[in-house]
């Protein structure tokens, strides 16, 4: 496809046009349905539109995807239940959201049928989707769309595996500082140390690919709801957030992460989290 102008990008998906024509214009602006979770006193007059400098202070919202079934693990519970450092995986990454002094909300995208997450503490400003879908994707999106009237079209969507405990504080800080005037978004992702080789499907290096300019894309992941939500609506199979903004063109900016925040996948990734969930690598 055509790499569109970059202004013409951000004209298309920051000044109310419907940024891939699927229909979701901007809501108004100046309206905050109630059940907003901070519930922010909105200066002005009602059905004017919000002053100039309150729309520059869009809100930080986590989303945690967490209806996955962790087949890779093999855990007899979905890995993201498994203990780490003495609580389920999961909870140690809304702990940290909820910690969070950038962050206004956290919603936790889970299965229909989840029978786990009752078992939790309750966290503040925390609420808890059912909505999970078959997919990543699907959890993702099915989550955008049942925050869509508790949230305005320009707050900041960070998306996060729930499988990534090793998220810090310092982490969210640092994504929020680099992407927050960004006007496409961005994300947390690592240089590649490795040389990476391209086998021929049987277990044999047919090539030495350039680790130049490569990075392993880490979570959270942060876009502006509305043209996140068109983005993946707009996609077929993406396993983030950034590709489905990449296939339009728009280039998100890549926030380098840490290596403690790798994806817990495999059995032997759980001693790892462990010890860095510890303090002790
Ligand atoms: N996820 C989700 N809904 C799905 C699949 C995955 O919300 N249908 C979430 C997982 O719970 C996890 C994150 O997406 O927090 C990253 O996915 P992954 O690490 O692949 O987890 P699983 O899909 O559970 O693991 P596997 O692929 O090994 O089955
Ligand atoms: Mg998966």
């Amino acid at each position: 496809m055509t790499v569109k102008n970059q202004d013409e990008i951000i004209n298309q998906l920051f000044n109310g046009a419907d940024p891939v024509g699927l229909g979701h214009p901007r809501r108004q602006q100046e309206s905050y349905p109630s059940g907003h979770l901070s519930q922010l006193p909105l200066p002005g007059v009602a059905g004017l539109p919000r002053s100039p400098a309150i729309m520059n202070l869009p809100r930080f919202i986590a989303l945690i995807p967490a209806a996955g079934v962790g087949s890779r693990m093999g855990t007899a519970v979905p890995k993201q239940y498994a203990a780490l450092a003495g609580k389920p995986m999961i909870q140690h990454v809304m702990q940290t959201f909820s910690d969070s002094p950038l962050i206004d909300a956290v919603y936790v995208v889970i299965s229909p049928e989840d029978d786990y997450m009752s078992a939790l503490p309750e966290m503040p400003r925390t609420r808890i989707l059912r909505c999970g879908g078959a997919t990543r994707q699907a959890s993702v999106t099915n989550g955008l769309r049942a925050i869509q009237q508790s949230v305005d079209p320009d707050d900041w969507i960070l998306v996060h595996d729930a499988a990534r405990p090793g998220l810090s504080l310092e982490l969210i800080e640092k994504l929020i500082a680099f992407v927050k005037d960004d006007p496409v978004g961005g994300l947390l992702a690592v240089p590649v140390v490795d040389t990476i080789k391209r086998s021929d499907g049987h277990a044999h290096a047919e090539q030495t690919v350039s680790r130049e300019h490569l990075w392993a894309a880490q979570t959270p992941q942060m876009f502006r709801h509305a043209p996140l939500l068109s983005a993946l609506q707009s996609s077929e199979n993406i396993t983030d957030e950034a590709s489905a903004f990449e296939r339009m063109g728009f280039k998100p900016r890549l926030v380098e992460g840490s290596p403690r925040n790798f994806k817990v996948t495999l059995p032997e990734d759980m001693l790892l989290a462990e010890l860095y969930l510890k303090g002790s690598a």
